[in-house]
């Protein structure tokens, strides 16, 4: 039989306390709400002493949502938790999750008490809470790093007073796997109340082992797992949602399950990055944009002949169209033909080994070879909208300025000029370009980079649209950020046949 492993999301608290990842409450409760379509148990909605701001998300989160639990965070400390259970009033189902610091870094340094003070601050704290909601989760702060006998007196002493999830840190994702693994192991042996309560996991992932130990705590019988969307969180962030959800869905031998949607995962992963100005990188697992790109042409050979020869996840289940090839330098003759049967040409060998080498020529130069270039190749040239140029381009923008953008496009031409506000400069220009196609358009990525460190230098930008359910690329680059982006929209959209 299989075993529910709870999935407690903390997106919107410890993800969300990232310098540049504040969102305001609007935004919150549209994650809050693609967070309950995902399917999330336990939903964090913030820390609500913290500020007006927070406190007013816990509510309006509160009202928003209906499935998931909604969890506010709060110190051992009364007036928190006073605060806490106030900001939960409209919750259908509520949690307050308290704590205090258990190693001995924080007892000494940080809360400079003595570990007899923190067992009996911690146990008040549950206690307090338990008069105001049903459901009380403890965190031991720093647990990753305090000694298990003491963590186990704690523990046993706080599941008591009456908590119904235990939370186990690894708050500076210090511990080894197997390190943190056998902690959970210990208490799961050691406490005579652990049967009471939910041991739960939250790890970080300074050395790049949040995963592991959350999926060794899961295996030393965890059952409820603390996780981001993308991984975000303080530092170097949290264990990312998908990637956990991911491990237990395609690991059946483990005998566990979530209650995640999996083929939610791309989208809600894309509306996070972008509410939180957080880019994905690149090959980040299960989510980063070549995560299912296929660039070398052994790999792409093997995966055109049976995708599963290198990849053990169908992208379709987590949301991602299809897997991509990417034509470089490196790339087979399979890989190339494939491209050109999927743009509607057909070769026979001595045709394709002549395209081929010509294709080689091109990929020596050039890093990547999109779809105009193969068409090129085989001298079908494509005309479409080719012929769209960014003529000129002007916005006004600054502090306290509504943001507008001038765009003139040379359409076969002839110029046309539209003008439109936006949320910035880039959305300005972006609407007012798309006033000037004919075709229905949707933003899916959009990427800055700087290529140099200065602030004169060029900056480069990749966008992704989505049109008709397929996808372009376009890049740009200028010294001008705005006008880079522009480019490569325009350069998107003229790649659409
Ligand atoms: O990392 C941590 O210890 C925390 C607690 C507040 C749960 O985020
Ligand atoms: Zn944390």
């Amino acid at each position: 039989m299989t075993e529910k492993v709870i999935i407690f999301d903390t997106t919107l608290r410890d993800g969300e306390q990232v310098p540049g990842c504040q969102l305001n409450t609007i935004e919150k409760i549209q994650v809050a709400k693609a967070l309950e379509e995902l399917g999330v148990d336990v939903l964090e909605a913030g820390f609500p002493i913290s500020s007006p701001g927070d406190f007013n998300s816990v509510v309006e989160i509160s009202k928003a949502v209906s499935n998931p639990v909604i969890c506010a965070l709060t110190r051992a400390v009364k007036k928190d938790i006073e605060v806490a259970a106030e900001s939960l009033q409209f919750a259908k189902k509520k949690r307050i999750h308290t704590g205090i610091g258990v190693s001995d870094y924080h007892m000494r340094y940080k809360i400079k008490a003595t570990p007899e003070e923190i067992l009996r601050r911690a146990a008040d704290a549950v206690k307090y809470a338990k008069k105001f909601v049903e459901d009380v989760e403890f965190y031991a702060e720093d647990a990753g790093r305090s000694e298990n006998e003491f963590l186990a007196r704690v523990i046993e002493a706080v599941i008591d007073a009456g908590a119904t999830v235990v939370n186990i840190p690894d708050t500076t994702g210090y511990c080894m796997p197997l390190e943190y693994g056998s902690k959970i192991r210990y208490l799961k042996e050691n406490v005579r109340n652990i049967d009471k309560a939910i041991i739960s996991t939250h790890c970080h992932n300074d050395l790049g082992m949040a995963t592991a130990n959350t999926m060794m705590g899961v295996l030393n019988g965890a059952r409820q797992v603390e996780v981001t969307i993308n991984g975000i969180g303080e530092r170097a962030g949290n264990t990312s949602l998908e990637e956990v959800a991911m491990i237990i869905k395609s690991h059946h031998d483990l005998n566990l399950e979530t209650s995640i949607n999996s083929t939610l995962i791309y989208k809600t992963s894309r509306l996070v990055s972008n509410l939180m100005s957080m880019p994905v990188q690149a090959n980040k697992a299960i989510v980063g944009r070549n995560a299912f790109a296929h660039s070398s042409g052994i790999h792409q050979d093997g995966v055109l002949k049976k995708r599963e020869n290198y990849e053990i996840i169908d992208p379709v289940s987590v949301g991602v169209r299809e897997s991509s090839i990417i034509l470089t330098a490196r790339s087979g003759r399979a890989a190339l033909n494939h491209r050109l049967e999927m743009l509607g040409f057909s070769y026979g060998k001595e045709e394709l080994d002549d395209i081929y080498h010509r294709f080689l020529l091109l990929a020596d130069k050039k890093k990547e070879i999109n779809d105009e270039d193969i068409r090129i190749l085989t001298g079908q040239v494509f005309q479409g909208d080719k012929s769209v140029k960014l003529e000129h381009l002007q916005v006004i923008c600054g502090k306290s300025a509504i943001p507008v953008a001038t765009v003139g496009l040379n359409i076969n031409g002839e110029i046309h000029t539209a003008t439109s506000v936006g949320n910035g400069p880039v959305d300005a220009a972006f609407t007012a370009v798309k006033q000037l196609i004919s075709k229905t358009v949707h933003l899916e990525e959009f990427l800055i980079q700087a290529i140099t460190q200065g602030s004169d230098d060029l900056g480069k930008v990749h966008v992704q649209l989505e049109h008709d359910e397929k996808i372009y690329y376009g890049f740009g680059t200028s010294t001008d950020i705005v006008t880079a982006s522009v480019e490569a929209f325009i350069d998107a959209i003229t790649k659409i046949k």
